[in-house]
């Protein structure tokens, strides 16, 4: 359970689920840290499509925005599914702070393939946490928890892959 949950049951903000209260506990608490990194990497993604530069711009730049627009849909789904669960979820940026795993990067320059392998790492580990979240609703038999959740580990891992292929190096011409 992640301690710097806040998903303490207020009587008003409590829907009824049939799945339990450490279901909602333990879920909630789950996809609250889910949501932080969420939108950490958002921003995170956004920042180096702002920033990004060199002859590869018009590329990284778009590809950056594309997955940026992913990650933020996912946002909503995810708060929705915890007040579904009876629990609450995040109502600030200084919470996301609080319970982020993904690190800012405040740099003054990052270079191209320096930001595309971070990014990578960083997909890569959301895709990890949310396996692991995956296995926390398997123990409740949240099924539909399981099944959004599954959907969004293959977005992770094909924005990992597009990561990984737009940063090696080209083919010498002959
Ligand atoms: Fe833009």
């Amino acid at each position: 359970m992640n301690k710097t949950s806040t998903t303490r049951r207020n009587p008003k903000l409590s829907t009824p689920t049939s799945l339990g209260a450490e279901a909602t506990r333990d879920i909630s608490g789950a996809l609250n840290a889910l949501l932080a990194d969420c939108f950490a990497l958002y921003l995170k993604t956004k920042n180096f499509h702002w920033h990004v530069s060199g002859p590869h711009f018009r590329d990284y730049h778009l590809l950056l925005d594309e997955q940026a627009d992913q990650l933020y849909a996912t946002t909503d789904p995810i708060a929705e599914r915890v007040r579904k669960l009876g629990g609450t979820t995040l109502r600030s940026i200084g919470h996301i702070g609080r319970l982020q795993r993904v690190s800012d990067n405040d740099a003054e320059y990052v270079t191209p393939l320096d930001m595309l392998a971070e990014l990578r790492e960083d997909n890569a580990r959301l895709a990890d946490r949310m396996r692991e979240t995956h296995g926390v609703c398997d123990e409740h038999g949240d099924v539909a928890t399981a099944s959004l959740l599954e959907v969004w580990i293959d977005e992770a891992e094909r924005r990992a892959w597009f990561l990984f292929e737009a940063s090696r190096p080209g083919e010498t011409p002959r």
